[in-house]
């Protein structure tokens, strides 16, 4: 049976890195047989400058229709003046995470050990890290309403948001994360701002009664300052990380880093039956798109994930992420990677090192 995967490749380096991923995946495709079939559409500024809108009809009906997405970036300073902030091409992928509830994000920061060195750590601090940041997508103070700028009756402007969790919202992402830790290391550490935010208290209370039925996990809380603070200082204390929709925005860029590049770290975003959506955590990378230089391997390593979590296709997932380590034994880095010795590559000759080592 055949499996429809939907690319939407977006702004700036988002077509440049999902061409590579897409190679990656032609060539799986071709290798284990798996009957994937691809479509292509328009999000974000490239939805808005074509079709008036940053998530266009067509591109919704065709991400229902799929059984997988694969996203590259989107925005970018030519849609940032833009009058009308639905049409921002921000609201295109917030539109397709909150229409599909994808409210399960998954940000696995992993340091392959060719690349201790390209990180700003010490090595010993990161060598060996794996950590998952599981972040909830389609909530919290990125969706509550009200929301908006209104002006005062002194005539001052005002803007405002609203941070608000549901108690039905905070159980589905527990579980996501309760289900991950108990696969993994056993150990989920639950990040909020309870000593400020009553809608945190709520999320740790929730989280520490589904505790009870997790007996095999051990569950700890951590205000989010001191979460950003100890993934810089002594990252590999954690196993899943637990948080809402901006705490885990922020923290999963930080811990990025800690893989050596933002241009490393994948994504899968997840409804309640794993139908997903994958995409980099970097954005559209303004600053040098059209160069040829972006890091494609966090788009080549959502790519594998999305076989692993939304079409079942574990053999042709491993074979990717083995073809990354690959490539990173042979020496190869685009810039963003790049150290002492290594052989510096564009976005294109490290998609294709990709597809070769497959
Ligand atoms: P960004 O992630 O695009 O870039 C931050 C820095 O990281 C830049 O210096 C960039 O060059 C670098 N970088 C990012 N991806 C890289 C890669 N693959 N290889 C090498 N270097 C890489 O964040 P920003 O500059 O704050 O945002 C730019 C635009 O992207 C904005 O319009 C923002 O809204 C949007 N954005 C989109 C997404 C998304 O589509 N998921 C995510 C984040 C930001
Ligand atoms: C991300 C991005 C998005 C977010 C933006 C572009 C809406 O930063 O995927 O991390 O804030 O979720
Ligand atoms: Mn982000």
């Amino acid at each position: 049976m055949s499996k429809k995967v939907l690319i939407l490749p977006g702004d700036g380096i988002g077509p440049e890195i999902v061409t590579e991923a897409e190679n990656v995946l032609v060539a799986v495709n071709a290798k284990f047989n798996l009957g994937l079939e691809f479509d292509h559409g328009l999000v974000g500024g490239a939805g808005y400058d074509a079709n008036g809108h940053p998530l266009p009809a067509e591109t919704m009906e065709k991400a229902r229709t799929a059984d997988a997405i694969l996203l590259g970036a989107v925005g970018g300073p030519k849609w940032d003046a833009l009058e009308d902030r639905e049409m921002r091409p921000e609201k295109g992928l917030l539109g397709l995470r909150s229409g599909l509830e994808l409210f399960g994000n998954l940000r696995p920061a992993i340091l392959y050990p060719q690349l201790a060195d390209a990180s700003s750590l010490k090595p010993e601090v990161v060598s060996g890290l794996d950590i998952l940041i599981v972040r909830e997508l389609t909530g919290g103070i990125y969706f509550g309403q009200p929301r908006g700028i209104r002006t005062l009756e002194n005539g001052e402007r005002e803007g405002y948001n609203t941070y608000v969790y549901r108690e039905s919202e905070i159980r589905r992402i527990g579980k996501v994360a309760f289900e991950a830790a108990k696969k993994r290391g056993g150990k989920l550490c639950s990040v909020d701002k309870a000593n400020v935010l009553e809608v945190t208290v709520l999320w740790r209370e929730i989280m520490t009664e589904m505790a009870k039925d997790y007996p095999e996990v051990e569950l700890s809380h951590m205000y989010v300052d001191n979460a950003a603070m100890q993934l810089v200082r002594a990252p590999k204390q954690f196993d899943v990380i637990v948080t809402g929709n901006m705490f885990g925005d922020i923290l999963s860029d930080a811990a990025a880093m800690l893989t050596g590049s933002i241009g490393m770290l994948p994504s899968a975003s997840l409804d309640k039956d794993n139908k997903g959506m994958y995409e980099p955590c970097h954005g559209s990378a303004p600053d040098i798109a059209g160069q040829g230089i972006a890091n494609p391997l966090a788009t080549i390593l959502s790519a594998a994930m999305m076989l692993r979590y939304s079409l079942g296709e574990n053999a042709a997932a491993d074979a990717i992420e083995k073809a990354v380590s690959d490539v990173l034994d042979q020496n190869l880095r685009t810039p963003d990677i790049y150290s002492e010795g290594m052989t510096k590559v564009s976005t294109s000759e490290m998609g294709a090192a990709v597809v070769k080592a497959l």
